[in-house]
């Protein structure tokens, strides 16, 4: 055994389980239910899905897969495509993933991530047969420590049958000592979550696991997945700023100051790219409690601008990775990854008062947001933890350019083809055309902001037609639609290739 391994592996009387990726592949069984650490592309299991997918090429076997979030392409992509997958949950972000849930080859239930450890807890899954868990080292006194995610691994460990362990050497050691985990008791007999501030250790350095449980012990080298954002460009620097200036009144109307209050930031480029607008501002002393930290964190710690961030995930490009990774002693001692029923619990969300920037496909002139489905149909990447943050936040804030394929695609629609976030939840909506403070307003007074400041120019005459006629056809009712035309642009968007008249 390298030493190496040998040094990862603390508790001895598991040494001798270390076996190979295709022999731990071969204890899965058609119709398993595989609970996968994972949380958007961090901290995945690699070479077992591996392993299965090479298993797939001559023998037909089906399993659910069940997660913290997203994975990398081992799962998402090749496990997919090789037809094991029978179920997928609770979020993806896979081309290949979702081209296959959307031909109906995969069966995908997408739910709030807070609400998934709830889930195994109560078996909705059914019996979790097998976990397999990427971990960087496992302790003399039986923990695992996890690596670049803590995600949902906490729960599958608990209930899962058996454990098949991926000991990640590739992983810095110095990631030891960054995890936080603190699993609540369940529901009923549960105290309240010790945690009043994002830096708050409030819980193990691991994840204590039942020794007896583990079946398998696979060593991998194999490095987390880079992130597929793309960098900030013009536009998200023109919403970045509309943000940075409605925080500035926030500060003027005394109900913020410049050190704001922790900021959760979504998945994707534009959250991202919004988020590292901030490093020229003013703004300073910042701390982060999110769900996934993107590259922009770790920009805003080296401008000096973040003081503390906390999650359940690090998901980086491969340049910043290369930064990171490489000198993670920087910043070690101000990053926390917890469980994500914790750092997506309502309760701490409240709490905190977090601002939560996420990301919408599209909103509509009311202010409902669709984050998921594209025309209604077809499956995006999933709600993750937008609805958690949205609707618990101080500040629940949506971003989104004001169109999409080239302008074919207006994000201001009349009614949203799919309710993510209701108009209860969403707060203020940004584009690169202007933002829209939402709070407070009723139905028909949101209207004039969301098309004249968010709308592209392009879009807002064909927006205005279909409110005034709908307040003709209906009266100032509460909320003026018709509903033979609410979604008259996606017909000619199907029609025509384009929204626009
Ligand atoms: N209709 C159709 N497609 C649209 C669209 C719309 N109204 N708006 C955006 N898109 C497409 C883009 O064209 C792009 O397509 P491509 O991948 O083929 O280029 C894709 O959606 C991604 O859009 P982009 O503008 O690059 O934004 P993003 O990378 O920031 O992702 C979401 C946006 C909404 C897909 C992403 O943020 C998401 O999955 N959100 C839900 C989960 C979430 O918010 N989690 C946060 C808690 S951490």
């Amino acid at each position: 055994m390298e030493a190496t391994v040998e040094k990862r592996i603390g508790l001895k009387e598991l040494a001798d389980k270390v076996v190979t990726a295709q022999e731990a592949a071969a204890l899965i069984s058609d119709g398993d239910v595989v609970g996968m650490s994972g949380f958007t592309r961090a901290g995945d299991a690699k070479v077992v899905p591996m392993a299965l997918v090479e298993r797939a090429k001559n023998e037909k076997f089906k399993i659910d897969v069940y997660t913290g979030a997203s994975l990398g392409p081992e799962v998402d992509q090749h496990l997919a495509e090789s037809g094991v997958i029978r179920k997928r949950g609770p979020f993806q972000a896979d081309r290949a993933m979702r081209t296959l849930i959307n031909k109906g080859e995969i069966l995908f239930a997408d739910m709030h991530l807070s609400h998934s450890a709830e889930q195994y807890r109560q078996g909705i899954f059914g019996t979790v047969n097998y976990a397999i868990l990427e971990a960087s080292a496992i302790t003399p006194d039986g923990y695992l420590i996890p690596t670049t995610s803590v995600g949902n691994s906490p729960i599958i460990a608990e209930v899962a049958e058996n454990i098949i362990i991926e000991l990640n050497v590739s992983h810095p050691e110095s990631l030891i000592g960054i995890h936080d985990v603190y699993v609540p008791e369940e529901q009923g007999k549960r105290q309240p979550i010790p945690l009043t501030n994002a830096a708050d250790r409030i819980g193990e350095k691991g994840i204590k696991i039942d020794p007896s449980k583990v079946k398998a012990i696979v060593i991998s080298h194999e490095p987390d997945a880079p992130s597929l954002i793309v960098p900030p460009d013009e536009e998200t620097q023109i919403m970045a700023n509309y943000l940075l200036d409605f925080f500035r009144s926030e500060i003027k109307a005394g109900r913020l100051t410049n050190r704001l209050a922790p900021i959760q930031s979504g998945v994707g480029s534009v959250a991202n790219a919004v988020l590292d607008g901030f490093a020229d501002s003013e703004f300073e002393h910042l701390q982060v409690y999110s769900e996934v930290l993107q590259d922009a964190v770790f920009n805003l710690f080296d401008a000096g601008k973040v003081d503390f961030a906390s999650a359940t995930s690090i998901t980086l490009s491969a340049e910043l990775g290369k930064r990171v990774y490489g000198n993670l002693e920087k910043y070690a001692d101000k990053i926390l990854l917890r469980p994500q029923e914790i750092s997506n619990h309502p309760e701490v969300i409240r709490r905190l008062g977090l601002i939560s920037i996420n990301t919408a496909l599209e909103a509509d002139i009311y202010g409902n947001v669709n984050s998921t489905h594209v025309s209604g149909s077809k499956m995006m990447n999933g709600i993750g933890g937008s609805g958690d943050f949205a609707r618990n936040a101080r500040l629940g804030i949506f971003v989104t350019k004001s169109y999409a394929k080239g302008g074919a695609i207006s994000s201001i629609v009349p009614m949203v083809s799919h309710v993510d976030h209701t108009e209860h939840d969403v707060d203020v909506i940004v584009t690169e055309q202007g933002v829209a403070d939402l709070r407070g307003l009723a139905p028909r007074e949101r209207v004039p902001l969301i098309i004249n400041n968010c709308a592209h120019p392009d879009y807002r005459e064909q927006l205005w037609d279909y409110y005034n006629a709908a307040v003709e056809a209906k009266g100032n009712v509460q909320t003026p639609h018709i509903l033979s035309r609410a979604y008259e642009m996606y017909e000619l968007l199907e029609k025509t290739g384009s929204m626009k008249k």
